[in-house]
């Protein structure tokens, strides 16, 4: 039985137990974060009282897993609703028969890769990579100059491969949200995490990047353009055919599933025989619309307000490994206001990898790195171990509350699904690197959604191996006739 069942069967005990007792409170104490434990008790007591708002109770989280499902619903019907909902118009995951050689971009964060993927018989062969800063004046500039960049990499890569006179299918991994029109065509619909680039209304980003790279005579076809999501469903499904969702929990937070293609309204093609497809949420705009305010906090208002791209992406600044930094110092800051802490962090001193940090040091009973890391970032020599303490609790504080919303999303899709088992692929930089963040999900996934079974997978490179997975499914599906999608 993998780790992940395991731990699965242990909250189901403690769930039993929780229900059949005689306080009905107790189910409801699960979802609490580990109190925090000071020597100065009335210390220890304001402090949680001033975080409260950050610590969501079961009946909480029930009100969100709702309010997800209703904008599912809509967002599928293509009513209003926070969530996109996207057809992705991949309606088939590997089997075993993928074949050929395929470039891979993968454009989503600070650096963009191509990547030379060689399958045969559902196996990679052969795999090659290069990566390429992207500064900020291209993520903020004029998106045709990002676009040229994007071409004149895959012209270096092809060129450092002596492979610049091949032809090649090409997969785009472009982990924004669109509006699909095809498996191989889209718009962006707004840029979300570090990227803000002009001029790209209405522009479909594939056939931007085809007429880059023709510019460039490469002899190079872009035959799907997918998210980041659906690379790591797709690359899931390639280890594990019970993968039937993907989630990316890194710099920004998003997932897909595969729903049954007569619940979904948008269709720009024929699709008669198409029984499931996979649908690209964007559940990091989950709340755009206002449905999430009851959640919301003075120190997500902060973060927001410091955000690239301010009033959106609501969600995700509670979950994504580009703001959970940022919230950390502006809850120690509220605590410094309040004089519960002794010191204010200064602005981006405090990274996700600090929320890491801390709780890992949490986790093993220690404190001198964190002690380090805010004498650093407070720029003060006044810190204490209790001090370290607090901002270990506030760590732990704010990465449960991102393992319960991302398990909220999850626990519903599973009871959406109503499969006997469904194994979940997740890739991102906080759900690898932050010491607690899976066994969090696992036990509030199971909480949730008691009657499903499911375990989550790391499914790695997604967005590379997924890309070329999905041009390669796209490929078989021509060779059979299907319509293309
Ligand atoms: C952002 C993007 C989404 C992507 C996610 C993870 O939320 O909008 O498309 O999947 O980040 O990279």
């Amino acid at each position: 039985m993998s780790a992940a069942v395991e731990n699965q069967r242990t909250v189901e005990i403690e769930l039993v137990n929780g229900h059949g007792g005689a306080d009905p409170r107790k189910w409801e104490d699960l979802f609490l974060p580990t109190p925090l434990k000071l020597e100065n008790r009335l210390r220890a007591q304001k402090i949680e009282a001033r975080l409260s708002k950050l610590m969501l109770c079961g009946s909480t989280l029930r009100r969100v897993a709702e309010v997800f499902e209703k904008e599912i619903e809509a967002g599928l019907r293509q009513q209003p609703s926070s969530l996109q909902m996207e057809n992705t118009y991949v309606p088939e995951l590997p089997d075993g028969t993928e074949e050929g050689s395929f470039l891979a971009l993968d454009l989503g964060g600070t650096n963009f890769r191509v990547l030379f993927l060689e399958l045969k018989a559902g196996q990679l062969l052969r795999e090659k990579v290069k990566h390429y800063h992207i500064n900020d004046a291209l993520r903020l500039g004029p998106g045709e100059d990002l676009f040229n960049f994007l071409a004149d990499c895959v012209q270096d890569f092809l060129v450092s491969q002596s492979m610049e006179k091949e032809t090649f299918s090409l997969g785009f991994t472009f982990s924004f949200p669109m509006r699909q029109h095809s498996i191989s065509s889209g718009e962006l619909i707004t840029w979300t995490k570090s990227f803000n680039c002009g001029g790209m209304d209405g522009v479909d980003v594939a056939a931007l990047l085809q007429r880059c790279l023709s510019a460039r005579s490469l002899d190079v076809t872009v035959r799907v353009l997918l998210n980041d999501t659906t690379g790591t469903l797709v690359a899931g499904a390639h280890i594990d055919r019970n993968v039937g969702i993907g989630v990316i929990l890194g710099t920004g937070s998003n997932g897909c599933y595969m729903e049954r293609a007569s619940r979904v309204l948008h269709w720009e093609r024929p699709h008669s025989a198409v029984h499931d497809v996979c649908i690209d949420i964007e559940w990091g705009a989950f709340g755009d619309n206002g449905c999430l305010d009851f959640l919301r906090t003075e120190f997500d208002d902060e973060v927001d307000a410091k955000s690239l791209l301010v009033a959106s992406f609501t969600f995700e600044k509670y979950i994504g490994g580009k703001y959970l930094g940022d919230l950390l110092t502006f809850t120690l800051s509220a605590l410094a206001r309040d004089g519960l802490f002794p010191a204010d962090p200064n602005f981006r001193k405090l990274q996700t990898s600090h929320v890491s940090l801390f709780e890992e040091e949490s986790c093993a009973g220690e404190v001198s790195r964190t002690l380090s890391a805010l004498r650093e970032a407070c720029n003060s020599d006044l810190l204490s171990t209790a001090d370290a303490l607090v901002a270990q609790y506030v760590a732990h504080v704010i990465s449960n509350r991102a393992a319960q919303l991302v398990s909220v999303c999850i626990s519903t899709l599973l009871k959406r699904m109503d499969r006997p088992y469904v194994a979940v692929a997740v890739d991102g930089s906080v759900f690898k690197h932050h010491p607690r963040i899976a066994k969090l999900m696992n036990k509030y996934i199971a909480l949730l959604a008691p009657a499903h079974q499911f375990s989550l997978m790391i499914a790695e490179d997604g967005s590379g191996k997924g890309s070329a997975l999905t041009a390669a499914i796209a490929a078989r599906m021509a060779t059979r006739g299907v319509a293309r999608l």
